[in-house]
């Protein structure tokens, strides 16, 4: 089979991360976490002193860390100027900064270059899984998904994530990740929509197991 080219978007807590680390590995694609990438530059922009509200400053520094993803859907990585940057990530600090940062477009177009040259080099095929994917960063690509659930479930896997990690009480989520993604889908670069030529799948009432099987049957209808 030809390389096929997925692109998974969605809101957080719609299993999106689970579903296409999971497809790739199963029908043997590599994976490409966006989120991840935007959440790195967010984490060295924290480290390094520079305001995340700053637009202005943010811009600038845009082109300085080295942001390298591993495309093992087995065990992704990411590092920044060398330093393995998984753990740092995920921290509260980062989620809360990652959409101000995300909306600059200077990021953006950086990020967007460096997504489309991975997903090039990727023999066999690649899912790449974002907000974007599908309208702005890989209009091409072979199958689009668009996940959604309800917000009282989101929030639910949400927590269910960060227990033991960070605690967060559902209600406390709930509000945290309607505000992200009211940030993330009405900024004024590449927004969090989904594409005309998507297909879209709510997962509210779905198990995991079963997202993971629609999608690897619509992929295997595109083979
Ligand atoms: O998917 P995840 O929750 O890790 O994404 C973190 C943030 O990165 C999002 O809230 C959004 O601001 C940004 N993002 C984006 N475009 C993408 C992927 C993520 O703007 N393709």
């Amino acid at each position: 089979p030809s390389a096929v080219i997925v692109a998974i978007d969605g809101p957080s807590g719609t299993g999106k991360s689970s579903t296409s680390k999971a497809v790739a590995a199963k029908l043997g694609l590599r994976y490409l976490d966006t989120g991840a990438q935007y959440r790195a530059i967010t984490w060295w922009m924290i480290t390094n002193g520079i305001d995340t509200d700053d637009a202005d400053a943010v811009a600038l520094a845009a082109g300085k860390p080295a942001i390298v993803s591993g495309t093992d859907p087995a065990g992704p990585t990411i590092t920044v100027d060398g330093v393995d940057a998984s753990g740092p990530i995920r921290t509260r600090e980062v989620t809360s900064k990652v959409s101000a940062v995300s909306a600059v477009p200077e990021v953006r177009a950086l990020i967007t270059d460096l997504q489309r040259s991975i997903a090039a080099a990727a023999e066999g095929g690649i899912v790449v899984e974002g907000r974007d994917i599908g309208t702005t960063v890989l209009p091409d690509a072979d199958l689009k998904v668009f996940l959604t659930a309800s917000p009282e479930a989101r929030a639910a896997r949400r927590s269910g994530e960060l227990r033991g990690k960070e605690a967060a009480d559902v209600a406390a989520t709930k509000e945290a990740l309607i505000k992200r993604d009211a940030a993330d889908s009405g900024r004024k670069t590449s927004p969090l929509a989904k594409a005309a030529d998507a297909v879209e799948v709510d997962t509210t009432e779905l198990t995991l197991e079963q997202v993971i099987e629609c999608v690897v049957t619509l992929v295997e209808e595109k083979r």
